[in-house]
């Protein structure tokens, strides 16, 4: 595959919260049509640099360009459309507990207030079949669906709005190994039809290697690394090293070995 364009491009980034120093001088370029994936210890600042990207929180310093437009200070117009370009599955939270599951895929298209209902039944339904979840449930509310099938709904919303960067926050935590496969094969399916560019955080070693392409290694408040896996596994910082490290670690990493 070939990656040219930079979709996403932070350049000079830092981020505090009171005295409390998050980031400095963060640098990273994410290239269309990659999976970009994002790792680091708890609290090392992955959902803040996500919610950057979103245009959720603004830093301290340096610039976040998205698809060809300055965050932050591009304008209101040009921010909204920003926003429709980008999905997302929020690490908590994922969908709203007081509306069903057709409300709750529904809701972005409605606030976009230029879809009429009868064509965004037909939209919800259509995402609801992308991402495997039958027509039965569109009733239901988040309370009464397992926990996989409530990632694939939140999915499902994440899509609603056709977006062409699809940000993931954990997208497989507390599922069981079985659910987190098929979970993370749906989205690589979903990338290849759907030409994404994805942003992912991830704690877990099987998700990343199963879909990433490139890796970013968030520590010390700077990115320490970035690159595919095997060149990651190979650089020296104990993040990294107590990261791939161990069993679990190689055995993870067994698929990338040639056989
Ligand atoms: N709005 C906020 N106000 C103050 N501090 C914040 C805020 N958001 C995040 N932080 C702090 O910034 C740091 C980074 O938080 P962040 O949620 O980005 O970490 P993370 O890498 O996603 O962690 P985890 O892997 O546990 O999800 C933490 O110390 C957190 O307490
Ligand atoms: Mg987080």
């Amino acid at each position: 595959m070939t990656h040219a364009e930079p979709v996403i491009k932070i350049t000079g980034l830092a981020t505090r919260f009171g005295q409390h120093i998050i980031h400095e001088n963060i640098n990273l370029t994410v290239l269309k049509g990659e999976v970009l994936a994002l790792i680091g210890g708890s609290g090392s600042g992955k959902t803040t640099l996500m919610r950057q990207m979103l245009g959720l929180i603004t830093p301290a310093q340096g610039s976040v360009e998205v698809l060809g437009a300055t965050r932050y200070n591009c304008g209101h117009e040009e921010e909204r459309k920003l926003r429709i370009r980008s999905g997302v599955l929020f690490q908590q939270g994922a969908l709203f507990s007081a509306l069903t599951v057709f409300d709750n895929i529904a809701l972005p298209m409605r606030e976009l207030h230029t879809l009429r209902e009868t064509i965004i039944r037909d939209l919800v339904m259509l995402k609801l079949s992308m991402v495997g979840v039958e027509a039965q449930h569109v009733h239901k509310r988040p309370s009464e669906l397992s926990g996989g099938m409530i990632k694939r709904v939140a999915l499902a919303r994440s899509l609603a709005l056709d977006p062409e960067l699809l940000f993931l926050d954990e997208p497989t935590a507390g599922l069981d190994p079985a659910l987190s496969e098929s979970f993370v094969e749906l989205i690589r399916s979903l990338r290849e039809e759907l030409g994404l560019t994805i942003i992912m955080v991830t704690h877990d070693l099987d998700t990343l290697v199963a879909i990433s392409d490139r890796v970013a290694v968030l520590a010390d408040r700077h990115i320490v690394a970035l690159g595919p896996i095997p060149e990651i596994i190979t650089i020296d910082h104990p993040f990294i090293t107590a990261f791939f490290g161990g069993t679990r670690g190689r055995n993870a990493l067994r698929v990338l070995q040639p056989s």
